[in-house]
């Protein structure tokens, strides 16, 4: 922990009000909002020049960690740290050769494996990460967070590593073996009987009640800050920055923080500007695609993204994507909107043969959340929403482990049999046409 609270490497700044906050210390005991206007809202600026950011974005890094002076903690000391968030990005030639037969298209196709970060598997680990080594400079020593998985899961992990309790509240539908973790780590699980929304509803009272901070959700400065470093990973591994990014879309802190990325270094990288956001969700939980749908319907009338619906108790089996109130899609909407994206919905009912297609031709097993994104993909060239000569960018969440019973539907090519006689040689070519028609029939 850290005493001195004099420092001039970041600042907050309310994108309200703009009143600036010097420090964590200062966030928290404000209770995380500005203390002028009340809004949570206020992102991290940095008194540092940005030429040197060129050299960062070079090399092998272990982890996002190499962008140190560009992220809001003050002694490297404090870096609790997994190696997570520089992750090879993947290129999927078989996703390239389908747009290509089918569409007539030669697009170069990324994959942003996120399942790969060494800290739990997930795209949380980096917010994670961050927290737990802000948590520990400053001294915080209890956290709590409602979450249907994988935010939990990491920040359970993380905290433990600084020594941090951390109350979860989860859904009464949140995937058993995520429960588990959480609570082998010997961090504290609230299963709350109802939604999301009524999970992170108790966790807020809860918060209130022993004046524990609580995560802020998607526009956390912390996850934000976290997050931003995809762009600089970006500029670091890809020979041309993505025109078009696909992601399943929960909250929607990925966008957020592309775009706080881009930002923070537009005046170095005058070209950059935001891919097009194609962000998908199933129609088991898909308040963003109907209220997008109504919007466009209507040709975005003014404060179209204040109109959207609340879905109470989603039924989904995809249950890390179901944030049924959507509480940041106005500013999402917007930011989609200027992007020239889109949201996107795929049917819940074809995710296992997506699961299983991906697992056949590129021996990657994804989780469902992972699944979702990857539907997108094939959705977005059906609509005709990929360009030729683009580079599109598939930003994956999540590996199998996180969902059991999604695993058990990739089971395809199992016989019983009772005698030798039964059992024969195969050929694994054999199974590739009935696959691919699973998927785009
Ligand atoms: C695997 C996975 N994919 C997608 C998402 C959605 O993330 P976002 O907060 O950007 O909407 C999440 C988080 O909820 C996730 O865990
Ligand atoms: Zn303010």
């Amino acid at each position: 922990m850290l005493r001195i609270k004099i420092q001039n490497k970041y600042y907050l700044k309310c994108t309200v009000c703009s009143h600036i906050t010097p420090n964590f210390w200062t966030w928290f005991e404000q209770e995380q909002q500005c203390p002028k206007c009340g809004s949570k809202h206020s992102e991290v600026w940095y008194n540092r020049r940005y030429q040197r950011l060129k050299r960062f974005t070079q090399g092998e890094p272990e982890s996002f960690w190499r962008y140190f002076p560009y992220l809001p903690l003050l002694r490297r000391r404090h870096i609790v740290s997994k190696k997570e968030g520089a992750i090879p990005i993947e290129k999927w030639s078989f996703l390239e050769e389908y747009a290509k037969t089918k569409y007539g298209l030669d697009i170069d196709v990324h994959v942003c494996r996120n399942d790969l970060n060494g800290g739990t598997g997930t795209f949380k680990d980096i917010a994670a990460s961050l927290a737990a080594s802000i948590f520990k400079e400053i001294g915080i020593k209890q956290y709590c967070i409602a979450s249907t998985g994988n935010s939990a899961t990491a920040y359970a992990k993380y905290l433990s590593l600084a020594g941090v309790n951390c109350s979860v509240f989860m859904p009464e539908d949140a995937i058993v073996a995520s429960e588990a973790t959480i609570s082998s780590y010997g961090q504290q699980v609230f299963r709350v009987m109802g939604d999301y929304a009524k999970a992170k509803e108790i966790a807020a009272g809860y918060a209130d009640m022993h004046n524990i901070p609580m995560s802020t959700g998607n526009i956390d400065p912390i996850r934000i800050e976290a997050k931003k470093t995809m762009v600089f990973e970006w500029l670091r591994q890809m020979d041309k920055f993505p025109d078009v990014y696909i992601q399943a879309v929960s909250g929607g802190t990925g966008p957020l923080a592309i775009d706080k990325g881009i930002r923070e270094i537009k005046h170095v990288y005058e070209d950059l500007k935001n891919p097009r956001f194609l962000l998908v969700q199933t129609d088991g939980c898909d308040p963003m695609v109907q209220a997008w749908e109504k919007a466009e319907a209507a040709g975005f009338p003014e404060g179209f993204e204040k109109d959207y619906p609340i879905i109470d108790n989603p039924r989904t089996e995809v249950p890390t994507l179901a944030t049924g109130n959507p509480g940041t899609y106005p500013i999402l909407a917007k930011l989609v909107q200027k992007s020239g994206g889109t949201f996107l919905r795929m049917k819940e009912k074809n995710l296992a043969s997506v699961g299983k297609l991906v697992a056949y031709e590129q021996k990657v097993i994804p989780g469902p959340a992972s699944a979702v994104c990857i539907a997108g993909f094939f959705i977005a060239l059906q609509k005709g929403l990929i360009k030729n000569g683009e580079t599109v960018l598939l930003n994956t969440g999540e590996g199998p482990n996180r969902a059991p019973l999604f695993l058990e539907q990739m089971i395809y090519t199992t016989r019983k049999v009772r005698n030798v006689e039964q059992c024969k040689p195969h050929e694994i070519e054999n199974f590739r046409e009935q696959l691919w028609n699973e998927v785009t029939p």
